[in-house]
């Protein structure tokens, strides 16, 4: 049984954590967040992921994972270090890669046999050389290891499910020695003949970036297609139901929404933006794909904001959902912020209510607009509603007792989780994306 550290527990970080020890190896992750490590030791998870509680208790139980925020003692102790920090974007658009590159020199500073040290987080072609040079510059015992790059594919609030189910795993090493022991480690995936992509460190970085900007892109062209049909006056989901049946597109990522956020999108577009020009590389699609999304989020603004004839001010405006996506926490580059950044410059009133992103909100918002306890009391005299995430519970509203407590009855459903006609005949005006 191998000894694994992991290093950063945040979504990518834990889930790794958890994942492998359920694979059966002996897991210990780590963190510099002290908070977190302890929130983690008294078996509390830090973020909201379904089903990730369970099987953390279990392999807590079963022995097989710890957490701790001594990183030199647990890198010592492992055989496999997996790293999980951030990778943020920078001002400039690239990923910011200190964190990876302190890790990196703690690697470096407590090798004390040989490790194998595997990248999960998402970092731009030629990272895994450099982080190699700068454990070998700390490597003061010489001894060895090798580099494999292993990114992560998972999708928030699915991010259990995905490590244990991968379409796919790419592992990237510029030699072969790693390999076998990575076989081992992922051995219940291998078993379930999930395909295993072995290529050189770049590709494997290309991957990741060449995935999730694609998945951005189709996003950004659904949701240009729904802005056209607003304006021609036909339906996007019927033209998305129908494209999405032909093999060669695909039906997912082919929901038109208020724009893509999180933690990944945004930023790998960007940081793909930004490696592309390093290399003297036009990513005209890439570039696209970022001006568009964001134009989106300011259409899905100025939208709310024009149907009230530009008298926005004073009008509360009630929002239903502030993650980026439903089943999730996490708020990062999530349409909401745009959104209701505009609004409060406009002079509305925003009464929001989310059934996981409360806190975070509160964090960002302050006092600068009212937190309801649901969505019932969220709409309570608002001049209109706005759907922003399409959380389960939001699916299947009592429209007629929604109505009844607000001031206007202007429904903006931008999920398009509802249809015209439900919302017009129980008295609502409705807006939704293309429809
Ligand atoms: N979130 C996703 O859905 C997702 C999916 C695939 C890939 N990724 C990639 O995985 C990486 C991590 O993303 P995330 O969303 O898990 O980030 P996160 O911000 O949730 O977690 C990062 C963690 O690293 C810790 N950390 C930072 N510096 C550290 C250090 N020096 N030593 C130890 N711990 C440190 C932080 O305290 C934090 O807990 C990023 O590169 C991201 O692009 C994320």
């Amino acid at each position: 049984m191998h000894n694994i550290a992991v290093i950063g527990t945040g979504y990518v970080g834990l889930t790794a954590a958890i994942g492998l020890a359920d694979f059966g190896s002996n897991v210990l992750g780590l963190d510099v967040n002290q908070e977190k490590i302890e929130m983690l030791q008294d078996g509390k998870m830090p973020i909201y992921e379904a089903g990730m509680q369970q099987i953390m208790d279990k392999n807590v139980r079963e022995g097989r994972l710890r957490f701790s925020h001594e990183i030199d003692s647990g890198i010592q102790w492992a055989d496999i270090i997996f790293v999980g920090v951030g990778t943020p974007q920078a001002d400039d658009g690239s990923a910011d890669l200190s964190a990876l590159h302190i890790v990196a020199k703690t690697i470096g500073e407590n090798l004390n046999r040989y490790k194998i040290v595997v990248i999960k987080s998402t970092v731009p072609i030629g990272t895994n050389e450099e982080v190699y040079n700068i454990i070998e510059k700390y490597n003061a015992k010489h001894m060895e290891f090798d580099i494999v790059s292993n990114p992560e594919f998972l999708r928030e609030g699915r991010a259990m499910y995905d490590f244990l189910h991968p379409d796919r795993v790419v592992v990237g090493s510029n030699n072969l020695r790693p390999i076998e022991t990575l076989k081992k480690v992922y051995r219940p995936l291998y078993l379930n003949e999930v395909p295993f992509v072995f290529t050189d460190l770049r590709t494997a970085e290309m991957i990741k970036y060449a995935s999730n900007c694609f998945l951005a892109t189709k996003v950004a062209f659904i949701n240009e297609m729904a802005r056209l049909c607003d304006a021609v006056g036909a339906n996007v989901q019927t033209v998305a139901h129908a494209m999405g049946k032909d093999g060669r597109i695909g039906s997912k990522f082919l929901h038109p929404g208020p724009g893509y956020g999180g933690s990944c999108f945004p930023k790998d577009t960007h940081a793909l933006a930004a490696i592309a020009s390093q290399y003297n590389t036009e990513l005209s699609v890439v570039q696209a794909t970022i001006q568009s999304n964001s134009k989106h989020k300011k259409y899905i603004a100025q939208r709310i904001v024009q149907v009230f004839f530009d008298a926005i001010e004073e009008k509360t405006i009630a929002i239903l959902g502030l993650a980026f996506k439903s089943d999730t926490d996490d708020m990062r580059d999530a349409s909401s912020i745009i959104i209701i950044d505009e609004l409060l410059r406009c002079g509305a009133r925003v009464q929001v209510f989310d059934p996981q992103a409360m806190e975070n909100a509160r964090l960002l918002w302050q006092d600068k607009i009212i937190y309801a306890i649901n969505e019932y009391e969220a709409v309570t005299n608002a001049d209109a509603v706005v759907i922003l995430t399409e959380w389960n519970q939001f699916r299947n509203l009592d429209l007629i007792n929604i109505f009844a407590k607000m001031n206007d009855r202007k429904f903006f459903d931008f999920r398009n989780i509802y249809k015209r006609t439900e919302v017009e005949q129980v008295g609502g005006e409705y807006w939704g994306m293309g429809t």
